[in-house]
């Protein structure tokens, strides 16, 4: 295949940035998108150019380092499909892609295609530790956990981080992102002493680091390649009103 790339080429912060044009005369339709990058950068570096920069990590679809807009959608066309596990077969011989970074103001630009994320880390911080007794480790049966509560609370765990919920967003809202790691505790019967302090603290640092709400879009469910459902958002905000209204109210055990 034959393709046509649109890049955003930025040197770093400061540099306003702009689209480079770059053929990519031989890609197989069996190389993922990142190996086809691979392919042209080891061009660029030949011809005595700068590669172009981008994050990846695992490859695999579960570290959430990758992600770029591919024609404008967050990790390209293949729904529920990071953009290191999208492959050249999802394209035509002859296609034009435009390749951007996640255009977001909590996410500025370092380099390239590669943002500075580090504010979801804050988010993450903000929502502390949970209350687990030191010494010898309990014995697994001894806290049972209901199914429902199990299996969502493993569905919000599945978050990546990768951003692509905030990129999406016409607002940048991280609310999907947020609710899913509020739930992944709150739902669980170990995440429920601190269940309303920490909705409380991650919303209000969510707030802090400049990202917008949530105004029932839902562009970042489309996107989100590990589908995590807006329903989150709902129950987030749920635990976020009741931890403003009742500031300690009674826990029981798993989360609803
Ligand atoms: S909610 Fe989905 S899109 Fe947003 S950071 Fe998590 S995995 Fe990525
Ligand atoms: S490189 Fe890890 S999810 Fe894509």
């Amino acid at each position: 295949m034959k393709l046509t790339l649109k890049v955003w080429r930025q040197k770093d912060k400061s540099d306003r940035g702009r689209f480079v044009t770059y053929e990519a005369p031989d890609v197989s339709p069996d190389m993922s998108f990142l190996e086809m990058l691979d392919v042209v950068n080891e061009r660029l570096v030949r011809e005595g150019q700068e590669p172009i920069a981008f994050d990846h990590d695992c490859r695999e679809g579960i570290c959430g380092t990758c992600g770029v807009m591919i024609n404008g959608i967050a990790h390209g066309p293949r729904r529920a499909t990071t953009a290191c596990q999208l492959h050249m077969r999802s394209f035509k011989d002859g296609d034009h892609l435009t390749i951007e970074p996640w255009r977001a103001d909590p996410f500025p630009v370092l380099k390239d295609l590669v943002v500075d994320r580090t504010a979801f880390d804050r988010i993450v911080a903000a929502g502390g530790f949970i209350t687990a007794r030191t010494g010898s480790a309990v014995d697994a049966n001894m806290l049972l956990v209901p199914k429902p509560a199990a299996d969502s609370a493993m569905d919000a765990a599945a978050c990546i981080g990768c951003g692509a919920c905030v990129a999406a967003c016409p607002n940048a809202s991280a609310m999907l992102f947020t609710a899913a790691k509020v739930s992944h505790l709150g739902l669980l019967p170990q995440g429920q002493p601190e269940r309303w302090e920490r909705a409380s603290a991650m919303v209000a640092r969510m707030d802090a680091e400049g990202f917008g709400t949530c105004t029932n879009h839902f562009e970042c469910e489309a996107v989100c390649p590990k589908e995590i459902s807006v329903q989150f958002i709902a129950r987030m905000n749920r635990d976020y009103l009741r931890s403003r209204a009742v500031p300690r109210p009674e826990t029981g055990g798993g989360g609803d």
